[in-house]
């Protein structure tokens, strides 16, 4: 886009972190529908927010209603999903807030693209994979998606008819085993370090 410049910041980052006594990365979780990622996000911004740190969850369903408004399913739909909330969580990150991605994500390139839009410029980014087994996602099943996928009603579901794509090398990998107090602590001692 050669009619489109880059107009470049009067305030550092540095500065603005420093002026208002911030520091931020983004918190990315990542998982199956139902595997917890609402639940760990909402229990993190609570914690960070109560400690006196700025922090805002960015979840999946609610940018839907938004931002993401008029996007579908279809593998396209899904990519451009994902990168819009990469964009924003970056936005956040940069102005100091800790952004909390709750978002399925399936796919491994999606979330690398957001992990370099970071890193490339000096952000942290913290990929939290939910690993949470298949099974017990249908078990839970809040909001009926496995058993409407079932019941031949939704097609396209992530973990029975269509692909997710298992992180590589997250930077953590939560299992229902460990509760949600003692995940919220790894989350948080991630974040400090
Ligand atoms: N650590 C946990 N142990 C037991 N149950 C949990 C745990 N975390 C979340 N749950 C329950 O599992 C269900 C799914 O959780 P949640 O809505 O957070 O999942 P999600 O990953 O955000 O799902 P979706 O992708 O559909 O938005 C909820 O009923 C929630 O109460
Ligand atoms: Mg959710």
């Amino acid at each position: 886009m050669a009619e489109v410049t880059w107009e470049p910041a009067a305030l550092s980052r540095a500065e603005r972190w420093r002026a208002l006594d911030l520091r931020a990365a983004t918190v990315w979780l990542t998982g199956l529908p139902g595997s917890g990622k609402s639940t760990l996000a909402g229990a993190v911004e609570t914690a960070l927010v109560r400690a006196g740190r700025p922090a805002y969850r960015l979840d999946g369903d609610n940018l839907r209603h938004g931002i993401c408004s008029g996007l579908g399913f279809s593998s396209a739909d899904r990519d451009e999903n994902v990168r819009r909330a990469g964009e924003i969580a970056h936005l956040f990150a940069d102005a100091g807030v800790i952004a909390i991605v709750a978002l399925v994500s399936p796919f491994a390139d999606g979330r690398q693209r957001a992990r370099e839009l970071h890193e490339r410029d000096g952000l942290g980014f913290i990929e939290v994979f939910l690993d949470t087994p298949l099974s017990e996602c249908a078990r839970r099943d809040p909001k009926h998606l496995y058993e409407r996928a079932r019941a031949g009603e939704v097609t396209g579901l992530t973990g029975v008819d269509a692909p997710y794509e298992t992180p590589a090398a997250p930077e953590l990998v939560i299992r229902p085993a460990l509760g949600l107090e003692r995940s919220v602590a790894l989350v948080l001692r991630a974040l400090a370090e």
